[in-house]
This record gives C-alpha cells, structure tokens and sequence, in this order.
C-alpha cells in the first residue's frame, strides 16, 4: 500500500518542477500532496460512473429550457455532494481523456453554479472541452456583463493539441494560468479572479457522447495545502434552539421547512448551518422538477436529487416533492410532447405516465409528500386551467390522472396541488378548493393544498392574519390539510413589515389543525433567483437570513414560535 502513494508523489513533483522550468535535481526537494482524484466520491455526479480506477462519463444532456419553451443554456453536472479541493496556494491538476466519442469537457470552478429554471450563473473557473484535437479553452471570472442569463468568458479560446491521449494539464502559479497539453503548453494566462476562494469543484461532462477519464489528479507543494473536502453540510447538525425545535414544543409533528439547493448546502457553511439548525424539512427548490429529473426522454439524472435527500436524511429531515405537472420547468421532450390527433394524444400519455411511474416510484418511500400538479391556473390570478401539456394530452381532468398515476407508483406519499394568490378568500381559493374536491370526486387522492404565501408586493399579496384564518377553517371543513408551501416576503415596506408578515402567516398556521407544515421559499438571501428586467440578480430581500446572519423576519419567527 504504501508504495502507490510515493510513486505518484513523485510523478507529480516532476511535472511540477518540468511546468515551472525548474532543475529536477534540487537537492531538497518538498514532496508534494497528492490526490488521485479518481478514487474520491463521484456517486452524485450526474453522467459520471466509478468504474475501477476509470471514470466513465455519458452525456446528459441537461440544459436549462427557458418559460417560453425557448433556449437551451448547458446545465453540465457538477460533483456538488461528493469531494472537492481546499487548496490556498499554487497546484497542478491534470487528467488524461480517452476513447472520446465527441466531446469531452473538464470543469474547475471556484464555487458551485447557482441554478435556476430559467438560467445558471457561471461562477469563476475554467472549462476545457476536447473534441477531435481541438481544445477550447473558456475562463470565467464570476462577474456579471451585461446579463447574469447569458454567461460571457472572460478568455474563450481554440487551440489544436498534437496528441488528444496526453494529459492535459491546469496550474496555478503565483498570479498565471497555466494550461498544457503533455509537454506542449497551450496557454498562460491572467489568473484575475479565477480560482480565487481556496477550493476547487469539479465537473466532467459531454454534450453529446461518451468518455473515460483514465487519471485525474491534483499535486501541491507541502504548504499549499491541499486536501479534499466534503459537503459543508456534512459539519452542521440540528439545533434544539432552531425553528424546528421550537415548533415541535407546541406541536409535535408541525413541520418548518425551507426550499434549497445543493450547490449551496454543500459549499456554503453559512447556509449549512442556517438550513439545518432551523429546519425540519425541505423542499428542493428545482432538483425535482421534470427539466432537472429527465433532460431526454427516458434519461434520468436523479443524482442531485438523490444528494439532497440523503442530507435531509442524515439530518432527521423530511422532504416534500416538488413537482409532477407544472407548466414550466420541462424539459423540451415533455414540453414538445404532441396532442394533435388522438394517436398522438395516446403516445404522448404513454410518455407522461412513464415519467410519473419512474419519478415517483424513485423516491418511493423517500418523500413525505409531493406537488403533484403545481400551479395550476392562468397566470395573473386566472381561475382557469392552463393549457400545459397536461392539459392538452389528458384534458381537463388531467389532475386525476396525475393523482391516480402518482397513487398507483406510492400510494403511502402525501398528494397535494399547490398555487399561488389562493392565500385569502377569493376567486382563485375557490378554483383551488373546487379543483382539488372535484379531483378527488373523480378518484384522485389529494390530500391536501400548498397555499404559496409568495408576498413580492405587499399592495395585491398582503395575507392578514384573519383572512387566512378563514381560508384554513374553509379548507378544513372540507377535508383537506393545508401546507403553506413556499412563503417568502419582499422587504419593500420596511424590514419590520416584512418581519410580522412572515411571523403572522406562520402563527396562523401553527393555529390551525389543517395546516400542517410551514416552508419558507429559500434560506439566505445570497441566492435569491430574482432577475430585474435589466438582467441583473436582485438578492438581499426576501428571506429570513442574509448574507450568513438573520433578518428582523427570523426573529418574529422565533418570538410566533414562542422563543
Ligand atoms: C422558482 C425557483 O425558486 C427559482 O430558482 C426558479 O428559477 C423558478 O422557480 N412557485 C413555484 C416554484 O412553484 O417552483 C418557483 O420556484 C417559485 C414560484
């Protein structure tokens, strides 16, 4: 055992020293860290399978289709849940590709991606794709330009490599960016603000085919400090003075939950620990909508999914579903589906009933509950259905449909429909409350509603409290339970406002018997997905943290759970 170790301690120590033009015979050479990336955690890497000392890499398509069916921004997994580096000076990275079909892409980035449905935020690092002997070399500096939806390289590049099979090679020296292709050095570049927040997140994907990563390795001198790192996630640990626990008090199986995203659970320590000392459950934010869960027809990419799950799990969290049929966040196979004719009509149900027996038979005693059909009605506080794929293969009963499909994959998980602006009495809370008992009159098992909460603008969302009072009364008198599913409030009338709208939609909750769960839309507001029409994120607003520390929100929270 102990020989495998020095021989790559060696290897590596001469490509750094042949990289900086050094003389080999330095008579007291610093034995450099080494770590042999292949045999770290890839398990939740979508596209990535360990097989022996080889990662085999397939392409998953994944891209990120945009509300009006448009678009296609790559969406290349990442291996978010498993290892990445912690280095602080300069290293060498290099990985040898073979028997690649089409392309082959390695990424090195400085923190995770924030994802959205409609767009991704590059953040600074490097992509390198091979595709015959062609390299494309593409930095990021984490900087927005002109719209964060649309990611500018800061250096986009193609050169030619003399043999595609070398080991192509990336170093940090000093201020410079190295990259090599075996001895021949291809660029050296300003490293700017690529690689600059001491770790390093790693990606292998293809558009389009396959590969295998025959080595992939990472060397530093001694004083750099490299080591592989797991998920921030994995340090935290629930709290008995967090939300959660304080709830529990009163009632013991009331359940507070918050939306999330993996690439923030795992490389966020702030966010780690907001999420797991508070809460008691989670909703993942767009790791289970059908764009995320099956970017091609029949391909499914549930790791990421998978990854949250195992966290809540680890954590003594439960995980709430979201979501089955909505009108957005498809991939273009579903979205595409055609209803034409009955004969199409009939193959694309098939489509659709194949993806809900997968999906929910997946998670199948995984999940507390799902969203089975979200956001049903027009936009704009519309009472009727959208006309989503759904709709136009099923028709108008195609919530039954959903239930009764879900039902039979996991009859044991809770069913709920969830919308927006049904919070108060009203036009649109009658067309929930009639959509969900004629469902279930149909033979569907709804068990419930998600009352959203979304307040963005206190003049048309306010929730008072005895306005949602009668609502839950309203819901339980006819015989379902109420989830507030996504409750998140705009700080435009001040944060003291902002603080009791959100203590007084909690407190009304934890008033009522039918409402059993409380879930805030996100953690902190560092990830806020709000884009202006400008392009630009509009974050510090919404959520009961910010930027690592609570808001005056969090704190009426805590005094509505009586701590
Ligand atoms: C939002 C996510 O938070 C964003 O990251 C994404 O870009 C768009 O969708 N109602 C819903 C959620 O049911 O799925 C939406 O989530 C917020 C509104």
């Amino acid at each position: 055992m102990a020989g495998r170790p020095r021989r790559l301690i060696v290897l590596a120590s001469g490509l750094l020293l042949a990289l900086a033009g050094c003389s080999s015979t330095d008579p007291t050479p610093k034995p450099d860290v080494v770590v042999d990336l292949l045999q770290q955690d890839w398990q939740h890497t979508s596209g990535v399978t360990a097989d022996g000392d080889v990662l085999r890499v397939a392409a998953t398509a994944r891209s990120i289709v945009q509300q009006n069916g448009g678009g296609g921004q790559p969406n290349p997994p990442l291996n978010l849940a498993g290892t990445h580096l912690a280095v602080s000076g300069d290293f060498t990275l290099s990985a040898t590709f073979a028997d690649v079909t089409a392309d082959a892409s390695w990424a090195l980035y400085d923190r995770p991606p924030v994802i959205a449905d409609e767009f991704r935020v590059e953040p600074a690092g490097l992509r390198l794709t091979l595709q015959g002997d062609g390299l494309e070399i593409a930095v990021f500096d984490g900087t927005q330009k002109s719209d964060v939806t649309q990611p500018v390289p800061v250096h986009d590049e193609r050169v030619t490599v003399s043999d595609p099979g070398a080991p192509l090679t990336v170093r940090r020296s000093g201020d410079t960016l190295m990259i090599a292709s075996g001895a021949d050095r291809l660029a050296s570049l300003p490293l700017g603000k690529v690689f600059s927040s001491g770790n390093l997140w790693l990606g292998l994907s293809s558009d389009s085919g396959a590969f295998n990563v025959t080595s992939l390795k990472a060397a530093a001198p001694e004083s750099a400090g490299l080591r592989t790192s797991g998920a921030a996630v994995a340090d935290v640990h629930p709290s008995a003075e967090g939300l959660q626990a304080l709830a529990a008090k009163t009632r013991p199986d009331f359940r507070i939950g918050a939306a999330v995203a993996l690439g923030p659970l795992t490389a966020d320590a702030d966010y780690a620990r907001e999420m797991v000392s508070n809460f008691g459950s989670v909703t993942p934010e767009n790791a289970m909508k059908p764009q995320a869960l099956s970017p091609q027809r029949g391909v499914y990419t549930f790791e990421e999914a998978d990854a949250i799950i195992a966290i809540a799990k680890s954590k003594g969290m439960i995980v709430h579903g979201h979501t089955i049929a909505f009108s957005e966040a498809m991939p273009h196979w579903m979205r595409e589906l055609p209803s034409g004719t009955a004969a199409e009509r009939q193959s694309s149900a098939t489509a659709l009933l194949d993806y809900i027996r997968t999906v929910v038979t997946h998670f199948k005693g995984k999940l507390d509950s799902w969203d089975v059909v979200n956001e049903p009605f027009d936009v704009d506080q519309g009472t009727s259905l959208q006309q989503n794929v759904w709709y136009r293969v099923f028709g108008p009963g195609y919530p039954t449909v959903v239930s009764q499909a879900v039902y039979k994959a996991d009859p044991a998980v809770k069913q709920f429909i969830n919308e927006n602006g049904a919070d108060v009495p009203g036009r649109r809370q009658a067309a929930l409350l009639k959509l969900a008992l004629d469902t279930n009159a149909r033979g569907g098992h709804i068990y419930g509603v998600g009352l959203q909460a979304h307040v963005y603008d206190f003049s048309t969302d306010a929730i008072p409290a005895g306005k949602l009072s009668k609502t839950l009364a309203k819901f339980e008198a006819a015989g379902l339970r109420v989830r507030i599913s996504e409750n998140d409030v705009k700080d435009d009338p001040g944060t003291g406002a902002q603080a009791e709208q959100y203590a007084t939609v909690l407190a009304t909750c934890l008033r009522s018997s039918a409402c059993v769960s409380y879930t805030t839309w996100g953690v902190d507001d560092r990830y806020d997905w709000w884009v202006d029409d400008h392009g630009n994120l509009q974050q510090g607003h919404d959520f009961i943290f910010n930027d690592g520390q609570p808001t005056p929100a969090y704190d009426a929270m805590r005094r509505a759970l009586g701590g």
